[in-house]
């Protein structure tokens, strides 16, 4: 026992959520470098192809199988047991890339100092303070000119509705970048390129309170500013408290470069420190306990295999509670089946390796022959627990689809239907009508690509994509109390059902749901559907 504790406890979850290009790809090799994963940086894979056009991904993605865009990275850092969720974020930024974050116990936001919050940083953001789950932050690139450090930190409390708090605070930034000022330590970090490559990077500290030492360092003008800037920021910024950070209410603000290797290790040691263990979760009305309770898992994720031949898809799920030991009986909860594991593995990025115990906070990929759905317990025979589903997150690209041949009608909703099921797209019809007509909605347009492809190649079925102008949906929480016929609408409006029958609105213009609203009163519309 003292052992599952002790392993569950050393254990953080975690995904990286930015922008593309802010800096994911560059901070999560420097994680690794320090892990000991990698000896030098430039050698993590991924990025690369994730920025390749449409159809060499394909490619890539036929030749490798389904490693591409499934990775969950493990490694051991000052005690830690540390996995990092891999959020896709460029052309394959999807559905999955929402789902992946219901696995996480908390999430790193990397911020390009020089732009501020983005937009897909923002979506991210959405989904963790649903859960309520930590979120730190990493200023990133502050090598190369940044924004104003108070106009950064205004932006993030803005845009996303967070306090912030910093652990360290900039002196300067792209040519004038002189380091960091840790504020718990009171002291200076100076700023050097030397680190790049390394792992051991040699930091210099200076005592804050050495002024002399301090002027000498970075400079008289660099001095005053600092000098002026922490004043105010000791009357501004909300103080640290880690039960707010813990909430998702505060996040922790650090400053540094990941491609220069610099301020990386203080914000990986800091972060570990602060973020929690594995967390319980609700299963009905009760909390699991991670360490009290026996084996349990949930699936966030499944990939169909891209392989023609291996029609098997792989169900990625992450262990709530307990511990995993090779060949053990779980219960699938939805189906009530008592079943072996097929070759749970861990996924590394090129590499696969089959599992002989795994603990609450890890992920496993396990070959699916088809009975596991997004959101479905694992669970050991005699327990029954069951995991708050996955909701269904808002698709933003939307596109009527049909067959070629008329003939192949059954193959054609044959595959759509298990498409959608796997979770890759949402498949929606007229309000009134029945399944002639098929809109395709999706959360990153390299899905459509990813449909054409798959219902050529797997049913056989050449298909005909017309774009249609939506980009808002909201489900109709409350159909019981309206009447969905007659909501009084907004010209760019479409009523539409999805596949379990729930009504929704699709929408062109971002302001018409709120219209939408005022002219029904008693309404209520939700961004995400919670199945
Ligand atoms: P992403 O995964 O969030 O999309 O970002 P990624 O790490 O791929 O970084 C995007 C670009 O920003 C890369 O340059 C990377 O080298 C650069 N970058 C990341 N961190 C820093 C930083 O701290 N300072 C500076 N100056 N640049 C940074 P690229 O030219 O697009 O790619 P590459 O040719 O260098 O590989």
């Amino acid at each position: 026992m003292d052992n599952i504790q002790s392993q569950i406890e050393r254990r953080r979850t975690f995904a990286i959520i930015s922008h593309p290009d802010a800096g994911k790809t560059t901070l999560t090799e420097k994680f690794l470098l320090y892990g000991g994963v990698i000896n030098t940086a430039g050698s993590v894979k991924g990025k690369a192809t994730a920025k390749h056009a449409v159809s060499d991904w394909m490619e890539i993605e036929k030749q490798r199988g389904i490693s591409v865009t499934s990775s969950a990275l493990q490694f051991e850092y000052d005690g830690c047991c540390i996995n990092i969720l891999d959020t896709p974020g460029h052309q394959d930024f999807s559905e999955d890339t929402y789902r992946t974050l219901m696995a996480a116990d908390s999430a790193v936001m990397v911020i390009d100092g020089s732009k501020g919050v983005e937009a897909q940083t923002k979506k991210l953001f959405k989904v963790c303070t649903m859960r309520h789950i930590p979120i730190f932050t990493f200023i990133n690139k502050m090598d190369r000119d940044a924004m104003d450090t108070f106009d950064l930190l205004d932006d993030i409390e803005k845009n996303l509705g967070i306090d912030t708090c910093p652990v360290n605070w900039p002196i300067g930034s792209g040519k004038n970048f002189k380091g960091i000022f840790e504020r718990s330590s009171n002291e200076i970090v100076r700023y050097s390129d030397t680190q790049k490559g390394t792992r051991e990077g040699v930091e210099t500290r200076i005592s804050a309170d050495d002024s002399d030492a301090v002027r000498e360092e970075i400079g008289e003008q660099a001095f005053e500013k600092l000098t002026e800037e922490t004043e105010l920021l000791d009357g501004a910024s909300a103080d640290f408290d880690l039960e707010l950070v813990r909430k998702g209410e505060l996040t922790p603000v650090f400053f540094g470069s990941a491609l220069q290797n610099f301020g990386v290790e203080i914000f990986l040691k800091s972060f570990l420190e602060m973020a929690p263990s594995p967390t319980p979760r609700m299963s009905g009305d009760s909390l699991v306990d991670p360490v009290k309770e026996g084996f349990s898992a949930f699936v966030f994720k499944i990939q169909a295999n891209m392989n023609k031949a291996h029609r098997d898809r792989i169900a990625f799920m992450r262990i709530c509670s307990g511990r995993y030991d090779a060949g053990m009986e779980v219960k699938h909860v939805q189906s009530g089946r008592i079943q072996r594991l097929s070759q749970p593995q861990q996924l590394m990025a090129e590499s696969r390796k089959i599992l002989d115990e795994a603990y609450a906070g890890d992920i496993m990929g396990v070959f699916d022959p088809g009975i596991y759905s997004i959101g479905d317990t694992l669970c050991l025979p005699k327990d029954n627990f069951r995991y708050e589903g996955i909701p269904t997150f808002a698709p933003e690209h939307f596109a009527r689809v049909r067959q070629v041949d008329t003939m192949k009608r059954d193959q054609f909703v044959k595959g759509i239907r298990q498409i959608a099921q796997e979770g890759a797209i949402q498949v929606f019809q007229e309000y009134n009508t029945g399944m002639e007509e098929i809109i395709v909605g999706v959360v990153g347009v390299l899905q459509f690509d990813v449909l054409k492809f798959r219902l050529d190649s797997e049913y056989n079925v050449e298909i005909r994509m017309d774009m249609l102008p939506y980009e808002h949906i909201r489900w109709i929480a409350n159909q019981e109390e309206v009447n969905v016929r007659n909501i009084v609408g907004t010209t760019d409006m479409k009523l539409v059902k999805d596949m379990k029958d729930r009504p929704l609105l699709l929408f062109v213009n971002p302001w018409s749901p709120q219209m939408v609203l005022e002219r029904n009163k008693g309404l209520v519309l939700e961004e995400f559907s919670r199945n």
